[in-house]
Formats: structure tokens, sequence, C-alpha cells
């Protein structure tokens, strides 16, 4: 093919593309690899849920398998096991009985229900344990929403006086970081202030900013049985059609004082993520909800996938993509097998 061959020869008689640059030289060795990976995954970049509820056994959640209602006790265990794999953070998800339901939640800042005890004897049992609690009304509502229902309306100002006073309740049973999942407006100032004057300036706020109203939470509704009771999400989670009111909502938050801003679900919204990294400073979260956990465990379980590789890869691309934190029920099983990898590296 003479003049027109796509390759030159080099001295050596062997084909030339006369490409300087050749980004393949990075990925040679691992040694080389690791030595220019943009970002990494640890354990302590995990924060675990936990479900917990009264009864003193055990019980298996259908829709999210491996994924359990704990008791007390059982809670104590499993953050204990979390612990020695390197998980640090855990975030209280309850699961409250219909009889303690009520359309103001008031349970939901009983100083002696199942979240204030469950945040005191994880304090008391493990100390170094950083305790998140979730601030809303939806599994204390007989309604089945996040806040205070009127004539089908959910109610903005009047819920957010009933989260101040689980966000307060809270803070009094020793939680670290209080975590407002309602998408009310207005209500990361709120409990700011609240906190502040009544002597709580050490709680941490991490806000769900951009919270949308996402097909994805069928599964974590089944564990807590927290379905919507009429109608939908959508007057305050927000459209899964919008990006830039995603900022609009980290801006805010930010600006009512928030420590970390989240951004829930995790894997089809890596968009948002990205965008409020590069437009708020402050640390943030993503929630890698319970319907793309349900996914990855349905197609490991018919064997289609390699669950360990995909779940890592999956944990790594929210951290390439800006998050600090990640809110995964993998935490635990993610933990380990990062042990695993290191053990077998060294
Ligand atoms: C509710 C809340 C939800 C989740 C966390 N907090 C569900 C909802 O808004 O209905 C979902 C988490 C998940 O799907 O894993 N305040």
């Amino acid at each position: 093919i003479g003049e027109n061959a796509p390759l030159a020869m080099n001295d050596f008689d062997k084909p030339w593309v006369k490409q300087m640059a050749r980004p393949r030289r990075n990925r040679k060795s691992e040694g080389i690899r690791a030595m220019v990976r943009e970002t990494s995954l640890t354990a302590a970049n995990l924060l675990q849920p936990l479900f917990i509820h009264e009864d003193d056994h055990v019980t298996e959640i259908e829709s999210m398998p491996g994924c359990v209602r704990h008791s007390l006790a059982s809670m104590v265990e499993e953050v204990r096991s979390s612990l020695a794999l390197g998980v640090k953070s855990f975030v209280l998800f309850p699961k409250i009985a219909d009889d303690l339901k009520s359309n103001f939640g008031q349970e939901a800042h009983n100083e002696h229900g199942l979240v204030p005890r469950a945040v005191k004897l994880l304090k008391k049992e493990c100390p170094e344990a950083v305790v998140v609690t979730d601030i809303a009304l939806d599994p204390y509502s007989n309604m089945g929403h996040d806040g205070v229902v009127v004539e089908g309306e959910i109610l903005n100002d009047v819920t957010v006086q009933q989260l101040i006073m689980q966000a307060v309740c809270h803070a009094r049973a020793g939680a670290d970081v209080v975590a407002p999942s309602d998408m009310m407006d207005g209500r990361i100032g709120a409990i700011r202030k609240a906190l502040d004057a009544l002597g709580f300036t050490h709680v941490s706020i991490l806000s769900y900013s951009a919270k949308y109203a996402s097909a994805f939470y069928g599964p974590f509704r089944d564990a807590l049985d927290s379905h919507p009771g009429f109608g939908d999400k959508k007057t305050y989670q927000m459209d899964p059609a919008n990006g830039r009111e995603a900022l609009i909502e980290a801006s805010l938050d930010a600006a009512e004082g928030a420590d970390m801003l989240m951004v829930k679900p995790g894997l089809p919204y890596l968009d948002i993520v990205y965008r409020i990294r590069h437009a708020v400073d402050l640390p943030m979260a993503v929630y890698h909800v319970s319907g793309e956990y349900a996914m990855l465990k349905a197609a490991a379980q018919k064997g289609w996938i390699d669950e360990k590789a995909v779940v890592l890869e999956t944990l790594l691309s929210f951290r390439r993509a800006g998050a600090d934190v990640i809110l995964t029920y993998y935490a635990k099983t993610a933990a380990q097998w990062l042990r695993d990898a290191e053990a077998s590296s060294s």
C-alpha cells in the first residue's frame, strides 16, 4: 500500500503509529495505575442506614435482600461489626407501630420513642460511632406523608414546627447529626436556630437538599410501611426533570446553615451531584437508595452481574462525581470487600 499506508514502520521494521501522547502508559501496571488514581473509596466514606423496630427479633425485608429491621440489641451488634470494618457513621430509620401514627406525627418528638432510645443506647455502647437521625414525619404519619396534611395539602410551616421538635428531641438524646429528609421550605434555618437557642450548637445538619420525587424509594417504603397514604410526594420532593432547581435548593440550605448537603437518589442523579459539587464547597453526600440496591441484588441473585465488582464501581462513581459521603445499604459488605482487597494486595 506504499505511500498511503496507515502505519509507518520503525527502524526495527515494526508498525508505528506516530503518536507521542499515549495515555496507555499511565495504565501499564497496577503500580502506575495506583499512583495516578484520581479517586479513592474507603470505609470511612460510607454511612450505613439501619432500620429499627420495637420487636426483639430481626425481620428480613423482602424487597431488600440482606437488609433487616433490627431490634435495639441487634442494631448495637450490627454497629459493632461495621465499626470493626471501618464504617464510622450510621443513620437510623424507625418502623413505627400503626397506633402511634398521627397526622401531626407527635411520636416523632416523644423523648421515650424508639429513635431517642436507640440513639442513647448507641452513644453509650459505641461512643465512637457517628449517629445520624432522619428528620421527617413519614414514619410517624397516619397519612403516609412527610408533613402535616390539611384538606389534602401538605402544610409547609406547620410541618417545620414539628420538625424542629423532632430535631431537638434527637439532639437531646445525643444525635451527632440530624438529617432533614422532608423537603419543606425553610426547615434548615428553622432547625439550626432552634438547636442553637437550646445549646445544641455542636449538632450538625446534613440536609437532603436535592431529594427527588423518585420511584426508586419503593423498597424503603416497604421496609418502613411508609407508602404515601394518598397521592404522591410531588408537591415537596423535586421533579426528576429539574437540574437547576437543585442548585437553588443547595444554595438555600448552605445559606441557612447546613453543614453537609445530600443528593438523592444516587446513580440516576450523578449530574446533580457533579453540579452541586461545583457550586457549593460544603461536604456532600449521596444516597444510593433502596431501589438501586434492590436492582443490584436482583441481578446478582440471577447471576447476571458480578455483584462485588459492580457495587464497588458504582460506589466509586459517586466519589468521582464529587460526593464525599455515600449512604448505602452495601456499606458493611463494601467495607468487608475493601478490607479483603487491602489484605490481598499487601
Ligand atoms: C423519607 C425518606 C425516604 C427515604 C429516606 N427518607 C422515602 C420517601 O421519601 O418516601 C428513602 C430511602 C431509600 O429509598 O433508600 N423521609
